[in-house]
């Protein structure tokens, strides 16, 4: 992780100084480094011990990760980002678009200097479906119409394909066979689902400073998540007609925010999202089944189960 680390600071460096000022402004702000963990993880249970390729892959991953994260934030108008202010909240929204731009380019000369066809295909696969995902979600957002399918199919495509890649890469870099690079890419997969979930759940239950990031922005902007449409499901009609004027027509005024949160709660919204998470960190647990024990196995499905109890 440490090495992963010098590769990212090693690579946001541009001749252009408002670049690496940028870059360092969300990368200093910390961030959990889940999905190059994810990478070199699995490369080692995976028996890779050849060289640099995972530190290097690793590092692609959370280059691509940043980038997603400084382009959601403008779409998104978030204003605090890792526990401090967002970069568009600093410097505004044109330069975190354009950083994001280069933070991609780069993830894609860190695949070339891989060199291998196979891993760049599974990267810029999964960099392709993140973007889907992102327009899929502009499309849903204010529909409460948007069905749980549709939704996971969101979640899928913004969160779930990098940790799957991330977590394929590690068995392509070992020379492992297919079955055991699709069981990472399945662990990967579906924590990744389980990741967002609980995302989505925080973004109306979590105590905002440890969070670091905004409560509610998802309620303001909109957002169609899982707690709210189980809670929109199972509302009466003055519950479902609150939800569509907040959600569909963006009226907002300074009590919604706490009401569609006791809603939340009266309807056990945050309980059954929670829940529907550890059935897909079970999932992500059983895929891993394909590997013998070892202390990595392990680490790996303790990654999984700290997702549902993570409070940040
Ligand atoms: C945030 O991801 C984006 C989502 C998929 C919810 P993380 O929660 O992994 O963000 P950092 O990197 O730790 O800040
Ligand atoms: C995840 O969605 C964003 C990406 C994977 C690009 P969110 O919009 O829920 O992420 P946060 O809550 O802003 O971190
Ligand atoms: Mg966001
Ligand atoms: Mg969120």
């Amino acid at each position: 992780m440490n090495a992963c680390s010098r590769t990212i600071v090693a690579r946001m460096d541009s001749p252009v100084a408002l670049i690496p000022q940028l870059a360092a402004h969300i990368v200093a702000a910390g961030g959990k480094r889940l999905r190059p963990l994810l990478t070199l993880a699995a490369a080692r249970m995976c028996g890779y011990a050849g060289g640099e390729r995972h530190v290097r892959l690793a590092a692609c991953v959370e280059f691509i990760h940043t980038a997603t994260l400084l382009h959601d934030d403008v779409v998104d108008e978030s204003r605090l980002r890792r526990g401090m202010a967002s970069a568009n909240a600093v410097f505004d929204n044109k330069a975190p678009v354009l950083v994001g731009d280069f933070m991609f380019t780069r993830a894609f000369q860190l695949m070339i200097e891989d060199g291998s066809l196979h891993v760049l295909r599974i990267l810029c696969d999964a960099a392709a479906t993140i973007a889907e995902g992102e327009v899929l979600q502009l499309v849903t957002q204010h529909d409460l119409t948007t069905t749980e399918e549709r939704y996971l199919d969101v979640v899928r495509g913004k969160t779930a394909a990098l940790f799957s890649a991330a977590a394929q890469v590690g068995a392509v870099v070992a020379g492992r066979p297919v079955t055991e690079e699709d069981a990472l890419a399945s662990y990967g997969h579906n924590l990744g689902i389980a990741f967002q979930l609980v995302d989505d759940a925080l973004d109306y239950a979590a105590d905002e400073a440890v969070l670091g990031k905004s409560v509610g922005d998802d309620f303001r902007e909109g957002k169609i998540t899982l707690p709210v449409l189980i809670a929109y499901q199972k509302g009466n009609g003055d519950e479902r007609r609150f939800w569509r004027r907040t959600l569909e027509e963006g009226e907002h005024n300074e009590q919604d925010l706490a009401h569609a949160m006791q809603l939340l709660v009266q309807h056990a919204a945050i309980d059954e999202t929670l829940s529907r998470a550890a059935s897909f960190v079970h999932e992500a647990q059983l895929a891993l089944g394909v590997f013998p024990p070892s202390a990595l196995r392990q680490a790996l499905a303790d990654v999984a189960s700290y997702t549902i109890k993570r409070v940040h």
